[in-house]
């Protein structure tokens, strides 16, 4: 096991991430955790995240006690420049912020950089830099604005380095960690997704004993596969509740369906509250209004349909898709961590006294993913990209009403469709159509049209907090236009959008 030590920003999931993509298990805990609940972990390495903070300004410390647990640490950017601060060195600030792709000089190939070249791109995130080495630490990497770029002592494995080895744009980054992992901390490869799934099954066997369970689907990957697993694990003791609030895609709620039943589910409970959402949204046309409308009238259906299940069953416990960036990310606000939106869809009702169950609560969503398709959920529905709990709500600009429902779907379909068969599905975090409620002319035949507009969106993310829109190659563009227009009654032009978030945001709302 390997903890990351958070120091602020998204660096450390993206640390955590890489570990576990080399298989080894890696957790987050907050920057300045005390030693013990490190210990509690019993790291074999420790990796001191990235961050926005500067120790010359009353960054975020660690406690100094994980320098003598006898275990090597790798700090990275934020994480070298408090080891300079803490061990000896000296860190100064006022440089030029040096920001994106860097060469850098390996001056010494110690265990850490041994299967690179002498000459590296990495790279950099920074203002501050360590301006002299630590106690006992040499100098193994610079460049041409940051002379101290890497150091390390390897008696006692501590390594620096003040590029970022997490991010693609370091070409080598991978083979850096990987270094760090199973060369200097010697760590044991025990984190597959087979291994994991097995053991997530018996820890809920273990855990409901003979109770029972309520799980909410939300036409999502991760309620899909929680239940999927908790099916597994405990098999007629679950009841799952899926609320059809009329705003999913085109055959969604079929398709879930369909996946769960095939297994031999028989518990689960499709509540078609179309009619009841559509009637909440009338001439409603406020975003936030139309948020909040969604997000009320969800929790009275849900409840509703929770209370029923409880009157027929000895329920004890409520099960949620909740994954590990949800729940560090929550965590995390308040402390150093900088705020993170967070997007929570349904709290637990708090009169019905429920236990909480997570099953997915340690994976990242890639992991729950893998663990999907081990399950043998088809590839296609665990890959699906990420749909917001208001879903379609947000995706109509204006009021929301049955008719630009149906126009919406039918796009947003031929969208999805065009893209897989041209493979470029996967290459994107997230892709859907959006309804603009203006209305222009076009001609049609010999008839003039007066219809809707539809807008594309294609987004590269990591976690949804910044983006840029993807480039989709054009004659794919035009074929997915041209079918829109010709095969989607309602709609006679379509827009592709090419803003970046900030300062756009994804969805449209
Ligand atoms: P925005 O539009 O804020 O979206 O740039 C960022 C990411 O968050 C998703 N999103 C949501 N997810 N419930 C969710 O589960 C929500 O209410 C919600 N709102 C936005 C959005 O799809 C994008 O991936």
């Amino acid at each position: 096991m390997i903890v990351v030590l958070n120091f602020g920003g998204q660096f450390a999931h993206l640390i955590a991430r890489r570990v576990r993509d080399l298989g080894v298990k890696a957790e987050i805990l907050h920057g300045d955790a005390s030693l013990s609940e490190i210990q509690a972990l019993n790291p074999k390495g420790i990796i001191l995240s990235g961050s926005g903070h500067s120790v010359l300004e009353n960054g975020p410390l660690p406690d100094k006690g994980i320098f003598e647990l006898g275990v090597p640490v790798l700090g990275i950017c934020y994480g070298l420049q408090l080891m300079a601060h803490m061990l000896g060195g000296e860190v100064k600030g006022g440089y030029v912020k040096e920001y994106g792709k860097e060469n850098l000089d390996i001056l010494k190939k110690d265990a850490l950089f041994n299967t690179l070249e002498s000459k590296e791109v990495v790279w950099f995130s920074h203002g501050d830099q360590a301006t002299k080495l630590p106690t006992g630490f040499v100098k193994t990497a610079s460049s041409k604005s940051c002379e101290l770029s890497g150091f390390a002592d390897e008696k006692r494995g501590f390594y620096g380095i003040q590029f970022h080895p997490e991010v693609t744009h370091t070409v080598h980054g991978t083979n850096i960690l990987s270094n760090f992992v199973f060369d200097i901390v010697i760590a044991e490869k025990n984190w597959n997704m087979s291994d994991v799934s097995a053991g997530i099954i018996s820890d809920l066997k273990e855990k409901i004993g003979t109770d029972h369970v309520v799980v909410g689907i939300s036409g999502g990957v991760d309620s899909l596969v929680a239940a999927t697993l908790l099916h597994q694990a405990i098999g007629d003791q679950l009841h799952a509740v899926f609320v059809d609030h009329g705003l999913l895609r085109k055959g969604e709620v079929e398709s879930v369906s369909a996946s769960l039943k095939s297994r031999g589910f028989t518990g689960l409970h499709v509540i078609d509250a179309s009619q009841m959402f559509l009637a909440n949204l009338k001439g409603v046309t406020d975003p936030e209004e139309k948020r909040k409308i969604i997000g009320h009238a969800f929790v009275e259906v849900f409840e509703k349909a929770l209370g029923e299940e409880l009157q027929k069953f000895p329920v004890k416990y409520l099960a949620q898709g909740t994954i590990y960036p949800d729940r560090i990310e929550s965590a995390a606000v308040g402390k150093h961590a900088d705020k993170i939106k967070s997007h929570h869809n349904l709290t637990l009702p708090e009169k019905m006294k429920l236990g909480v169950i997570e099953p997915l609560r340690d994976l990242y969503k890639d992991e729950v993913r893998r663990v999907g398709e081990g399950l043998g959920i088809p590839h296609d529905m665990v890959w699906r990209h990420p749909f917001p709990g208001p879903g379609l709500g947000i995706r109509i600009v204006g009021e929301v009403t049955e008719d630009r429902l149906k126009i919406l779907r039918e796009a947003d379909a031929i969208y999805q469709e065009e893209l897989k068969s041209a493979g470029e599905y996967e290459k994107i975090w997230q892709a859907f159509a959006a309804l603009l409620p203006i209305k222009t002319v076009g001609v049609m035949g010999d008839a003039r049209t007066y219809d809707y507009a539809i807008a594309l969106r294609a987004v590269d993310s990591v976690d949804g907090m910044t983006a840029d829109w993807h480039k989709i190659p054009t004659d794919l563009l035009e074929r997915i236009s041209s079918r829109i227009v010709n095969e989607v009654k309602g709609v006679n032009r379509v827009f592709f959008d090419i803003t970046q978030k900030p300062p756009a945001t994804i969805e449209y709302e």
